[in-house]
């Protein structure tokens, strides 16, 4: 689609995001290199009116049992971790201080969590991974330590210390039940408040303390490491391996040991071996259904009662429609898409507007040609996308 790069959130641009830094010279300055501090990157962040989840609406978030939520302890100087679902009693008997609930995939529950989210759509979708939410008490934290990943932390309502440090000992406490440094040595630190953003890249010590009752909202990323994408292609190789034939030697003459393995023997067996070849194409189809595939706890809830084909054409045709939260929609240049895990091909004319569907996660009011709104109604019914307005 052209050479158009529109955030699909039209609230929030990129720049105002990243402080006036455009997003090519955030990445090239400061993405996996160095920390960005951007105060008022979401000016009126916090008010209930704009920031429509407040410490009540995560706990309640932090009972369902699709939520993925832990809450962490620190009482004198030892720290705890539990994990979700709470039911009220647990959560209605925290103490005054030092504990934090968190809640992640909040982009999946909260259609403002979702828009939060596609702020970040200067960003590769593939790398984007989700929105968690925290809420702490004051004096509550997850204690000093490093993620693997890129992080945006964004102050929601309420202050927090963040101390951060580029030291490269990262060595942890033996025997905690979450990663505690054992030694942070804190190079720089500020108070954020409501609307203010820190970046930190992968394997950046910080602490985040609560000055008062705070929540923070943290955009992660993915990054697999070798090791689990070298292990999950493997394994979908092996899921369609199916090749045909069986050793077989009818030339075979008397061995001069019968313990020997053969040239022959080795030969043909590294042969048939060979059949478990691929290619890049086999590469590329696997990484679009393992980068587009949803985690796996989470279920698409198809509609009820599903519009019939004409009514859904109508529907599209007057007001747009727009991806599911949980969906995944991603494409290879010139080649594949890829839907929740699953490769197609575009109908003949329909590539454009795939892609702008894929970057944008909406598309406008407007008829499409039959054999989309087909492909459209089956994912409809399915739960992967929805007429804009329903549900
Ligand atoms: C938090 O929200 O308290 C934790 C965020 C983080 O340190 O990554
Ligand atoms: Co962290």
């Amino acid at each position: 689609m052209g050479k158009s790069r529109t955030a699909p959130n039209p609230d929030i641009k990129p720049e105002q995001l990243l402080g006036g830094v455009s997003p090519e010279t955030f990445l090239r300055d400061y993405w996996q290199k160095r920390p960005l501090l951007v105060r008022q990157a979401l000016p009126h962040f916090s008010p209930p009116s704009k920031n429509p989840l407040g410490p009540d609406g995560l706990m309640r978030l932090a009972m369902r049992e699709d939520a993925e939520s832990r809450l962490v302890c620190q009482t004198r100087g030892r720290w705890t971790l539990e994990y979700g679902p709470f039911g009220a009693e647990r959560l209605g008997a925290l103490p005054r201080r030092n504990w934090s609930l968190l809640v992640s995939g909040v982009n999946l529950m909260l259609p403002y969590g979702d828009r939060l989210l596609q702020a970040f759509g200067f960003m590769p979708q593939a790398r984007l991974d989700d929105l968690m939410v925290s809420y702490a008490p004051e004096g509550g934290g997850v204690g000093p330590h490093f993620d693997s990943y890129d992080v945006f932390l964004i102050q929601g309502h309420g202050r927090r210390r963040w101390e951060i440090s580029g030291q490269n000992d990262l060595e942890l406490v033996e025997g905690a039940p979450l990663r505690i440094l054992k030694r942070f040595r804190p190079e720089q630190s500020w108070e954020l408040e409501p609307g203010d953003l820190l970046y930190l890249p992968p394997k950046y010590a910080h602490n985040g303390v609560a000055l008062d009752p705070c929540m923070t909202w943290s955009v992660g990323f993915r990054a697999p490491s070798s090791h689990e994408i070298a292990s999950a292609f493997l394994d979908y190789r092996q899921d369609r391996l199916d090749l045909a034939g069986m050793y077989s030697d009818p030339d075979l003459t008397l061995p001069r040991h019968s313990a020997e393995l053969t040239p022959q023997l080795l030969g043909r067996l590294s042969e048939m071996i060979q059949g478990a070849r691929w290619t890049a194409r086999d590469e590329a189809d696997f990484l679009g259904t393992y980068l587009s595939e949803p985690k796996p706890h989470i279920f698409f809830e198809p509609p009820a009662r599903p519009m019939g084909l004409k009514r859904f054409a109508d529907r599209v045709a007057s007001r747009g429609l727009r991806m599911d939260p949980r969906s995944k929609l991603l494409f290879i240049k010139g080649g594949a898409f890829f839907i929740n895990g699953e490769a197609f091909r575009s109908p003949a004319g329909c590539r454009q507007a795939l892609v702008r569907l894929a970057d944008q996660r909406r598309l406008p009011a407007a008829p499409l040609p039959d054999a989309l709104l087909r492909l459209f109604h089956d994912w409809y019914r399915a739960g992967y996308m929805w007429p804009a307005g329903e549900n």
